[in-house]
């Protein structure tokens, strides 16, 4: 457990990139994997991950990203998409996954699969669209920190117009939204005014309660 305090410490928001440097494919796919092993309520995974390249496109991401020079530097720019909204047939599609994997039909599970058909589709769709993207935040922590145990940097960015990146990554096609993208790469060294700053969090005593 403490390797991975080592590892958290060692992990900071990039600031700067170096563009040169790529991270190997073996690492992204490791990260996305974890991405794709975390939680999500009921189990729904109400997002996508989009994993941008392309030059171009992150050209053209950029000046709505309040030009953060990550976008472009880093090797692989992760846009974490929600749905944009809870539909019967999204839910179903999942439910029935489950019960295909499992070559089981509980009725303690169907049951749930009807109290979420009878609430989600029912609300607005931007409540909907609010709870999903708080499952893409999930997905968002668990990268940070998979990309750390990979030695790779990273930068959480919520710094970006959704609408604008959900127009060139054609995301409300889809029926997705942008939430928060995640470029990985490697930091510039002494280029990053960040690197060599400490990390301040607020003392555990002002964060933690403990209730005994
Ligand atoms: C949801 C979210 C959005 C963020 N957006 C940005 C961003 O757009 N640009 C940026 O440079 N840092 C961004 N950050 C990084 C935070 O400022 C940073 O995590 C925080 O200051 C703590 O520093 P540390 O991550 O280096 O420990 C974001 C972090 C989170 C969690």
């Amino acid at each position: 457990m403490s390797d991975l305090l080592e590892v958290l410490k060692w992990r900071y928001a990039t600031k700067k990139m170096e563009p040169t440097k790529a991270v190997p494919q073996e690492k992204v796919d490791r990260i996305l994997e974890a991405v794709r092993l975390t939680a999500s309520s009921s189990g729904l995974q109400p997002y996508e991950v989009f994993v941008v390249t392309n030059p171009e496109l992150r050209e053209q991401i950029k000046p709505h990203a309040w030009n953060q020079g990550q976008v472009t530097d880093c090797s692989h720019l992760l846009v974490f998409a929600a749905w944009d909204n809870y539909t019967a047939e999204r839910i179903n599609q999942m439910f029935d996954l489950v019960n295909e994997e499992r070559g089981i039909k509980n009725e303690g599970w169907e049951a749930y699969r009807q109290q979420l058909l009878n609430t989600y589709p029912q609300r607005d769709a931007e409540t909907n669209y609010a709870h999903a993207a708080r499952q893409a935040y999930i997905g968002v922590g668990t990268a940070l920190i998979a990309a750390a145990q990979e030695q790779v940097d990273s930068v959480p960015m919520e710094g970006f117009d959704p609408a604008k990146v959900d127009e060139i990554l054609k995301l409300r096609e889809r029926g997705l939204r942008s939430v928060v993208m995640l470029p990985l790469g490697y930091r510039a060294g002494d280029g990053d005014w960040l690197v060599n700053l400490k990390k301040v969090r607020r003392p555990r005593e002002q964060f933690i309660t403990e209730l005994k």
